[in-house]
C-alpha cells in the first residue's frame, strides 16, 4: 500500500485546527471545545479550550457501555513472581471506581495531587485511572528511585495521598518500598495526610497508625458498601498528571499533561502510528514510572479499546531470553513497543535467536523501538530474526507521543536505519544553528519544533512557568527546543544524534549527569567532580564520574570511589547505574574554568577529538586518557 503520510501531513499543515478538530471526534466529551486551539491562552496557546471531559470515562466506561465489558483490558504477566492475572474492561471499572471512592473518602478532590510509587502490578494502572476518574492529578514516581528523589517529587507535587505497594521485585531481591516511602516522607516538607499500601505476598509493610491504610481492605470495604466514584467532569485543559523528568540540575522538571489534548493525540496514534485495531493486544514493555508506561501501557491502549499488557520482568533472566517471545505468543500480541537496550540484552545472551524459533509469533506484526538511539545492528538483528517491520520512533516525556516516526497505519514509509523517519502531523521540525537559522539538509543542528506544540505536549512545567520558558522556549524564539541535536536528510527523514544538554540515556532511562554531580560533590573528600555519559554496549550509555580529592586527603582513593558510588545509589537510586568512578589529579578545563566534558567523553569512547583551542593545560587530557586506560576504557 502506498503511504498516505504526505497527504495527511499536508492536510495538517494546511489546517491544524481542522485536523485536530476532526481527530477529537474519537473522544467522548461532556462538552465540546469552544475553540480547538486558542493562541491567546496559556504560554504558547492551549488545545480544546472550553471542552469538558473525563479521561477515565474514555478509557473504561464508554467501552463497557458499548459492549466491550467482557473484553480483556489488562493482562498482568509477571515472570519474576510467576503470577498472571487478567482483567476485563468491566472488572477494571469495578476496581478503579472502588479505589476512586477510597481516595474520595480520604479527602481527595478534583485538582488534588496523588503520588503513585508502585511496581509493575495492575494496581499501578488502577491508581492512575482512579485519579483521572475523580479529577485528581497523579504523579507517578519510578520504583527504582531512592527516597531522596521521591522526597523531591513529594515536595514539588505536594500530594494529599500517596499510593504504594509493600515491595517491588528485581532479579534476586525484594525491594521493600515502605521504608523508602517513610524515609522520603520524613525528609520532605510536604506531608501527605494518608498513604494506601498494597500488601504483596513477598513483603509485608508495617503500617503507621492513623496515616496508612490497607489497599485491599479499603477497596473491598468500598465494594461491599456499594460505594463507587463517578467520573468527575474536568476541563480539557486541566492537568491529568505530572511526570517528573530529569532536567539539567538535581531538581527534576514536572512535566504537566492535560486531559483533552492528551486523549486526542494518543487515540490518533494507536491506529495511525501503531496500526492496531480496537480489540487487539498491544504491549509496551516499559514501566509505568516512565512516559512510555503512562502513554502506552495505560492510556492509549485503553482509550482505543485495546488489551494492554503489564509485564513485570526483564528481557533476560526472568527466566530466559525467550520471555518476550513467550509473552507475544501466549497473549497473541499484535504490536510491541520497547527500548533498543532490551533487544541488545537479548541479542547478547541469544545471538542466534534460538529462543525465537520456539514460539508461535504468527499474530505479531510490528516491533516499535524508542527511548534512545536505535543502533542499526540491533534493528538489523530484530528484522532478520523476527521477520516483522522494526520501527524506530523518537519522542520525549515532554510530548507524550511520537515526534518523528513511521506511521504504519497510514502505510509504511521505507525504513532507513539510523533514522526515526518523519515528523508526525502536529510537528514542524526545523534544524537550527546558533543564530536561529535553518541549516541545510544533512547538516547537524539543534532539532527544534515550531510553535505551537501539538495536543498532548506539555503546556508548562508544574508550578514553574518561568522555568518552562527558560528551558524550552527562550533560546530559539518561536520554537520549542528539544535539546536533541541531529539532522534532516534530503527526503525529510529525521536523525537524532545526541543531547545538547547534560542528560544521558542509560538503558532507555533518562538521567541528569548534573544531578549526579550534585550528589558526588557533597562527599566531604571531593573538591570537584565531573560526571559524563560514556558509550556502553548494553545500556547505550553509562555514567562515569571523575573526582578530584581535597588537598590533604590521604585516604585510599579506592575507598572514596566506593563511598561515592554508594552515595549516588542512596540518593538517586540503583537505576542511575553509577558504578564507574575514577579519582584523578585534575580535570581538564578551558581557560575560563569550564570543564571539558565533551572532550573527556570522546577520550572515553575512543573517538577522535580536536584539542580545544581554549584548553588551559593539554597535559591533563593525557592524565585522563591514562586513568581511563587503567580501567580498560575504551574497551
Ligand atoms: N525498582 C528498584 N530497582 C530497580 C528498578 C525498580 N523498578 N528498576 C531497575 N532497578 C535497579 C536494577 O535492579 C539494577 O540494580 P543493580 O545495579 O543492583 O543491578 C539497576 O536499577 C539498573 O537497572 P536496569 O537499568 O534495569 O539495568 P539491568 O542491568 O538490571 O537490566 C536491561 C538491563 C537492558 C535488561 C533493562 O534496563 C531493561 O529491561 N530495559 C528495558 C527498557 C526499558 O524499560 N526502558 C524504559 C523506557 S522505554
Ligand atoms: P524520555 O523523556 O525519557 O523519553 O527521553 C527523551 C530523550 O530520549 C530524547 O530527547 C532523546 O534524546 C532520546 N530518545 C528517545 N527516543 C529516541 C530515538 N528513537 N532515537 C534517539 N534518541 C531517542
Amino acid at each position: 500500500m502506498a503511504s498516505r503520510y504526505r497527504e495527511v501531513y499536508e492536510s495538517w499543515l494546511k489546517d491544524p485546527e481542522g485536523f485536530w478538530g476532526e481527530a477529537a471526534k474519537s473522544i467522548d466529551w461532556v462538552k465540546p471545545a469552544d475553540k480547538v486551539f486558542d493562541a491567546d491562552a496559556g504560554i504558547y496557546g492551549r488545545w480544546f479550550v472550553g471542552a469538558e471531559c473525563n479521561t477515565c470515562y474514555n478509557c473504561i466506561d464508554r467501552h463497557v457501555e458499548r459492549g466491550r465489558g467482557d473484553q480483556l483490558a489488562l493482562i498482568y504477566d509477571s515472570p519474576i513472581t510467576g503470577a498472571q492475572q487478567k482483567f476485563t474492561y468491566s472488572q477494571v471499572l469495578d476496581e478503579v471506581s472502588a479505589l476512586g471512592a477510597v481516595l474520595q473518602d480520604l479527602g481527595v478532590e478534583k485538582d488534588d495531587r496523588v503520588i503513585v510509587y508502585m511496581p509493575m502490578i495492575p494496581q499501578a494502572a488502577f491508581a492512575m485511572l482512579a485519579c483521572a476518574r475523580i479529577g485528581a492529578i497523579h504523579s507517578v514516581v519510578f520504583g527504582g528511585f531512592a527516597p531522596n528523589e521521591l522526597a523531591i517529587r513529594i515536595d514539588d507535587a505536594e500530594p494529599k495521598v500517596i499510593l504504594t505497594a509493600s515491595c517491588g521485585i528485581e532479579p534476586g531481591r525484594v525491594i521493600e518500598y515502605k521504608p523508602l516511602l517513610d524515609e522520603a516522607i520524613e525528609h520532605s516538607s510536604s506531608k501527605p495526610s494518608a498513604c494506601v499500601i498494597f500488601q504483596r505476598e513477598q513483603a509485608t509493610a508495617s503500617m503507621i497508625e492513623g496515616r496508612d491504610h490497607d489497599w485491599a481492605e479499603t477497596v473491598a470495604q468500598a465494594k461491599a458498601d456499594g460505594r463507587r466514584a463517578e467520573c468527575v467532569t474536568v476541563a480539557a485543559t486541566d492537568p491529568l498528571y505530572i511526570l517528573h523528568t530529569s532536567g539539567t540540575t538535581g531538581q527534576p522538571k514536572g512535566v504537566v499533561r492535560d486531559n483533552g489534548g492528551h486523549m486526542v493525540a494518543l487515540y490518533w496514534s494507536m491506529k495511525n502510528i501503531y496500526d492496531v485495531d480496537p480489540g487487539e493486544v498491544y504491549w509496551a514493555a516499559s514501566d509505568v514510572g516512565w512516559v512510555v508506561g503512562h502513554s502506552y501501557i495505560v492510556y492509549a491502549p485503553l482509550l482505543h479499546g485495546n488489551t494492554s499488557i503489564m509485564f513485570e520482568g526483564k528481557p533476560v533472566g526472568t527466566p530466559d531470553a525467550g520471555v518476550f517471545w513467550r509473552v507475544i505468543s501466549e497473549h497473541k500480541v499484535a504490536a510491541m513497543f520497547t527500548a533498543p537496550t532490551a533487544f541488545r540484552a537479548i541479542k547478547r545472551v541469544d545471538p542466534d535467536a534460538e529462543f525465537i524459533g520456539k514460539y508461535d509469533l504468527s499474530n505479531f506484526r510490528i516491533l516499535f523501538l524508542a527511548g534512545e538511539r536505535a543502533d542499526p545492528d540491533t534493528i538489523q538483528w530484530a528484522e532478520d530474526n523476527l521477520k516483522v517491520p522494526v520501527i524506530d520512533h523518537w519522542w520525549q516525556t515532554e510530548t507524550g507521543w511520537t515526534i518523528a516516526g513511521n506511521p504504519m497505519g497510514l502505510g509504511a514509509l521505507p525504513v532507513k536505519h539510523g533514522s526515526s523517519t518523519v515528523p508526525m502531523p502536529g510537528y514542524e521540525i526545523h534544524i537550527l544553528d546558533e543564530a536561529n537559522n535553518q541549516v541545510e539538509a544533512g547538516k547537524i543542528g539543534a532539532i527544534s519544533i515550531k510553535l505551537p506544540l501539538p495536543p498532548s505536549c506539555l503546556p508548562t512545567l508544574w508550578d514553574a512557568d518561568e522555568r518552562f520558558k527558560e528551558s524550552y522556549l527562550d533560546e530559539y524564539p518561536g520554537y520549542y527546543k528539544t535539546a536533541d541535536a541531529g539532522y534532516l536528510d534530503e527526503d525529510g527523514y529525521v536523525y537524532i544524534m545526541a543531547r545538547t544538554d547534560d542528560i544521558i540515556n542509560v538503558a532507555g532511562h533518562r538521567l541528569s549527569t548534573g544531578g549526579m554531580e550534585e550528589v558526588v560533590a557533597a562527599h566531604p573528600d571531593v573538591a570537584e567532580c565531573a560526571v559524563i555519559g560514556i558509550a556502553d554496549q548494553l545500556k547505550g550509555q553509562i555514567p562515569a564520574g571523575f573526582l578530584v580529592l581535597n588537598a590533604g586527603v590521604n585516604r585510599d582513593p579506592e575507598d572514596i570511589e566506593k563511598e561515592v558510588i554508594t552515595l549516588v545509589r542512596e540518593k538517586i537510586g540503583p537505576v542511575a547505574a553509577f558504578k564507574l568512578v575514577l579519582a584523578v589529579q585534575r580535570l581538564p578545563k578551558t581557560r575560563s574554568g569550564k570543564i571539558l566534558r565533551g572532550t573527556m567523553r570522546c577520550i572515553a569512547d575512543g573517538e577522535d577529538y580536536k584539542m580545544p583551542a581554549t584548553i588551559d593545560d593539554p597535559v591533563i587530557l593525557t592524565e585522563i586518557t591514562d586513568a581511563l586506560k587503567g580501567r580498560g576504557i575504551p574497551a
